[in-house]
C-alpha cells in the first residue's frame, strides 16, 4: 500500500510516495519531464540500489547519466558540489534533465543544490535511502552544502517535484543509522504531536525490528507533520524552526566533539534530552514529561546523557549556531508534549544548569 503525503505549496506543491516498493510501482516517469536524467548518488548506496533505479527508469526511454559521490559527510563540499555541475556539463544536459537523488541526506542535499543552480534550476527528485532522509532531509527543500567555517552554510530553498520514500531500500542500512533516524521521528512527536509520541513507545519493538507496517506508518506521520510545518513557513520566518528542536545542543556537541564521535541523529538524541531538561527548569514542561522524553529516547538505544563537555565550550559553540538571531540566542522549548515554539526568552541561568546537569551526570 502506498501513503502519499502532499506538502502543499501552491503550484510548487509535490507528493512524497511512502511504502514498500514505491519506487517500482511506475510513478517516477511521471515526474520525469524531459529525455535526460542525472542520478546523483554516492559510493556505498549505488552497489546497494542503483540497478533498481536503473531498472526502473528503463521503461521511460530517457538517457540515463549516473553521478557516484565519495561517501561521508566531509564530502558535502564545494568542489564535489562543482564536480556534479560539471559532470551535468561534461553530458550535455539541458533545461529539462530530471536530477535524481538516490542517497541519504548528504546526496540530497548535494544534488539539490546542484539542481536549484544548474542552469538557474531544473527538475528534481528525491530517492532518500536513509531513515533520517526520508522523515526529513528530502522533504521540505533545503538543499545545501558545508563550508570549512560551518555546516549548510552555502545552500538554497528548492523543492523537489516528487519524494519516493520507498522502505524498502532501508533494508540495508546499519543498525546504527537506522537508530539515529528514529531520533528526528521522535522529535516529530515531541514537537507537534503527543498521540504519535505514545504510538512511538508503544511500537518500540516492532520499529527497532524494522517492522515495515511500522515503518511505514513512522515515515507517514513524520512527513505528515513536516509537510504541514513547511506549508506554514516555507522559508524559516517563524515555525519552521521547531523542526530543529534539541538540534542547537546537538550541533554543539558535534562541533566539540570533532563530528566523529556521534552521528546527528545521536547528536540530536541528547540535545532533545536538554531541551526537554531546560523546558522543565523554565516552567514549562512537568518533570515527569521530561522524564518521559528521556526514558522514550532511550528505550530506542540513543544517547541520553551528554559528553563532558565544559559549560563555557558549550554555550560558545551554541552562540555560533545559525540559530542565533540578532545576537539573541533562539531556542526550541516545549510547553508539553506535542507542543514546542521558538523563544528567545531563555534564561540564562536555567540553561547554564541544563548545560551543568549534563556535565555533572558525565564526572560522577
Ligand atoms: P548520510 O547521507 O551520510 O548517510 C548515512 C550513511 O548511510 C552514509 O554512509 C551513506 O552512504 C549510508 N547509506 C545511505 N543509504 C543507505 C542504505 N540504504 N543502505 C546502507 N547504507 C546507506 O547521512 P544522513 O543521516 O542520511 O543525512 C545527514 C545529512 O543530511 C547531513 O548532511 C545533514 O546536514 C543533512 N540534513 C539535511 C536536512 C534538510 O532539511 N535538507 C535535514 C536534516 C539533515
Ligand atoms: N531539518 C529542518 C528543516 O528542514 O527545516
Amino acid at each position: 500500500m502506498t501513503r502519499i503525503v502532499t506538502v502543499p505549496l501552491g503550484d510548487r506543491s509535490y507528493p512524497i510516495y511512502i511504502g514498500a516498493g514505491v519506487l517500482r510501482s511506475g510513478r517516477l516517469a511521471e515526474h520525469i519531464a524531459g529525455s535526460q536524467v542525472a542520478i546523483v548518488t554516492n559510493t556505498v548506496v549505488a552497489p546497494l540500489w542503483l540497478k533498481t533505479l536503473n531498472t526502473v527508469l528503463a521503461d521511460s526511454n530517457a538517457k540515463v547519466d549516473v553521478f557516484e559521490l565519495p561517501d561521508g559527510e566531509a564530502e558535502k563540499n564545494l568542489s564535489n558540489y562543482e564536480a556534479i555541475l560539471d559532470f551535468l556539463i561534461a553530458h550535455k544536459h539541458n533545461r529539462s534533465t530530471t536530477v535524481i537523488a538516490l542517497g541519504g541526506g548528504v546526496v540530497g542535499d548535494m544534488a539539490g543544490f546542484a539542481a536549484a543552480t544548474y542552469q538557474r534550476g531544473v527538475r528534481f527528485v528525491q530517492i532518500p535511502t536513509t531513515l533520517l532522509a526520508q522523515v526529513d532531509s528530502s522533504v521540505g527543500g533545503k538543499t545545501a552544502v558545508n563550508h570549512p567555517q560551518g555546516k549548510n552554510l552555502i545552500g538554497a530553498f528548492y523543492q523537489p517535484e516528487a519524494v519516493f520514500a520507498d522502505t524498502e531500500l532501508l533494508a540495508t542500512l546499519p543498525a546504527r543509522e537506522w537508530r539515529a533516524g528514529i531520533a528526528e521521528v521522535i522529535k516529530y512527536g515531541i514537537i507537534q504531536d503527543c498521540n504519535f509520541f505514545n504510538w512511538l513507545i508503544e511500537h518500540n519493538q516492532a520499529l527497532l525490528e524494522m517492522s515495515s507496517d511500522a515503518i511505514i506508518h513512522a515515515v507517514g506521520r513524520s512527513c505528515e507533520i513536516k509537510a504541514e510545518v513547511v506549508a506554514q513557513d516555507e522559508r524559516e520566518g517563524g515555525i519552521r524552526a521547531i523542526l530543529n528542536y534539541g538540534h542547537t545542543f546537538a550541533h554543539a556537541i558535534e562541533a566539540l566533539t570533532g563530528y566523529n564521535t556521534y552521528l546527528h541523529g545521536e547528536a540530536v538524541a541528547i540535545g532533545m534530552v536538554m531541551a526537554a531538561d531546560l523546558s522543565w527548569r523554565q516552567g514549562l514542561l512537568t518533570l515527569n514529561d521530561s522524564a518521559r522524553i528521556k526514558q522514550a529516547i532511550g528505550t530506542f538505544g540513543l544517547p541520553v546523557v551528554p559528553p563532558a563537555l565544559e559549560s563555557e565550550a558549550m554555550l560558545n559553540a551554541m552562540g555560533m549556531d545559525k540559530k542565533v538571531l540578532d545576537g539573541r540566542l533562539r531556542l526550541i522549548l516545549a510547553r508539553s508534549i506535542g507542543d514546542a515554539f521558538v523563544t528567545d526568552a531563555v534564561d540564562q541561568q536555567l540553561l547554564q544548569a541544563t548545560l551543568s546537569a549534563g556535565k555533572r551526570l558525565c564526572d560522577d
